[in-house]
């Protein structure tokens, strides 16, 4: 098992490429599944990450096959009868769950595995459950596994409202059971994420008719078929928020290229209340923390979108750890998700937990430890802090962060940090669980 070694201290300068989405590509690349036997789908700028490989993995037990040409992905349906997502798969990414819609909708038939709990909180899929049944497939769990059918799904209301706000791949899932379901859908509190929407583009590129894209209520008129077609995907708003807290935390002065910065309203508007200095381009932002020794405290809320990411959290605590004064940090989308303030802890940081909230009392300094990412977002965290701590820190289990990030300690080592991947020889394998 890998770890990165980072010698803290280092000031961020230059400027860093942005990749395309991985929670928009996953389930853009799900939607192949509801094409026809010898039609494709092209989708440019995806990232070449551990759990882009794992999607590709499972389409090909699907009967889809995908290449990759640099960033551009060709995704061709050679057989559409399986329908069966399989565990091995499902256990080591919950994003499988994006199968569930479209195989039910094209294909009559799914057997998908029913995704367990994760580092970051239960994650139930009730609500996915509960649409697809409004559409009429009678969803069954059995032998550990969500078994549907439905010849024909048919068009309904659907409210997808939770105790936490709306769901994101549950919203992508009725989107695509829904395309081709016969009448009318509609889907009530639908997740408004610059993903979804990216997703609703794609099927409406394919011939489906959505209306609404962007707002909580999204209309659905079924159609007979769809066709392939080709589409980008947007930049990475969590990969860009990531490197912006890098920049912050070590004083630095780094322009994030290929950024849509009306993906990240509320996140520039934070870093501007710490007291960072903020220039943007088009599809540019520059990050200039030059000169500020600490940044001021602020409180953080997670909610769903527009609201402050939850994938950011870890990384923005990060930044607070060393904020002059004391910061609030309350997750209202996974009210579990503090596994990083433990390890904060362990490099100096001042942290008091309460239920779903954080106190962060500010320090004048971290310093190196060895550390343990449990999750994608928490390792990026603990990478964004080990930038700004004083001497060596380790953070364990870089598997976690390959799954969403591409080559992380390259770029950050072209923007001047000294970080280094090693292995990690007292380490067993990876073991096989689903975060993303
Ligand atoms: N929820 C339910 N019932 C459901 C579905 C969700 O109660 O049927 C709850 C969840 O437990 C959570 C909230 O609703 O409290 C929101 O969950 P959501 O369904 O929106 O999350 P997701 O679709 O499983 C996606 C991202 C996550 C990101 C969340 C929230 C992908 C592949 N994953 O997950 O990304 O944290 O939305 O924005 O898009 C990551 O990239 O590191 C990651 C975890």
């Amino acid at each position: 098992m890998d770890k990165f070694v980072i010698h803290g201290g280092r000031p961020l300068r230059g400027a860093v490429r942005v990749h395309g989405s991985k929670n928009a590509a996953l389930p853009m690349m799900a939607a192949s599944l509801l094409l026809g036997r010898g039609e494709r789908l092209v989708l440019r700028q995806v990232p070449d990450l551990a759990d882009v490989r794992t999607m590709s993995g499972l389409l090909g037990e699907l009967g889809v096959v995908v290449q990759r040409k640099g960033s551009r992905l060709t995704l061709t349906v050679v057989d559409d009868r399986p329908i069966r997502a399989p565990y091995e798969i499902v256990k080591t990414m919950r994003a499988s769950i994006c199968v569930l819609g479209p195989l039910l909708a094209r294909r009559g038939e799914a057997q998908v595995s029913f995704p367990g709990g994760c580092a970051i909180g239960s994650r139930p899929v009730d609500l996915h459950l509960k649409g697809l049944a409004r559409l009429g497939a009678r969803p069954r769990v059995r032998n550990g596994y969500i078994v549907a059918r439905s010849k024909r799904l048919r068009g309904s209301t659907v409210y997808l409202g939770g105790t936490f706000g709306s769901t994101v791949t549950g919203t992508d899932n009725l989107l695509m059971a829904a395309v081709l379901a016969k009448g009318h859908t509609v889907i009530e509190h639908a997740a408004q994420e610059p993903e979804v929407q990216e997703l609703a583009h794609l099927l409406n590129l394919m011939g489906a008719r959505i209306e609404g894209i962007g707002n909580h209520r999204l209309h659905v008129q079924g159609v007979e078929r769809l066709h392939g077609t080709e589409k980008t995907v947007i930049p990475d708003r969590i990969e860009a928020g990531t490197f912006m807290a890098a920049a912050a935390i070590t004083g630095g002065d780094v322009t994030i290229e290929n950024v849509r910065a009306e993906d990240l309203t509320v996140v520039l508007e934070t870093l501007q209340q710490m007291g960072v200095r903020l220039e943007g381009g088009s599809y540019t932002v520059r990050i200039d923390a030059r000169g500020l020794r600490r940044l001021a405290p602020v409180d953080v809320t997670s909610l769903p979108y527009p609201g402050f990411p939850t994938d950011l959290q870890a990384q923005f605590m990060a930044i607070l750890t060393l904020a002059r004064g004391i910061s609030v940090v309350t997750e209202r989308i996974y009210p579990d998700r503090f596994t990083h303030a433990a390890e904060f802890q362990r490099m100096g940081a001042v942290i008091r937990k309460q239920e779903s909230t954080a106190i962060i009392q500010g320090v004048p300094r971290l310093s190196g430890a060895p550390v343990m990412a449990s999750d994608l977002r928490a390792g990026a965290g603990l990478v964004v802090a080990g930038l700004a701590a004083r001497g060596r820190t380790e953070v364990l289990r870089v598997y976690h962060i390959d799954r969403g990030y591409d080559r992380l300690e390259e770029r950050l080592n072209s923007l001047g940090a000294n970080i280094r991947r090693a292995k990690d020889a007292a380490a067993p394998a990876a073991p096989a669980v689903a975060t993303a």
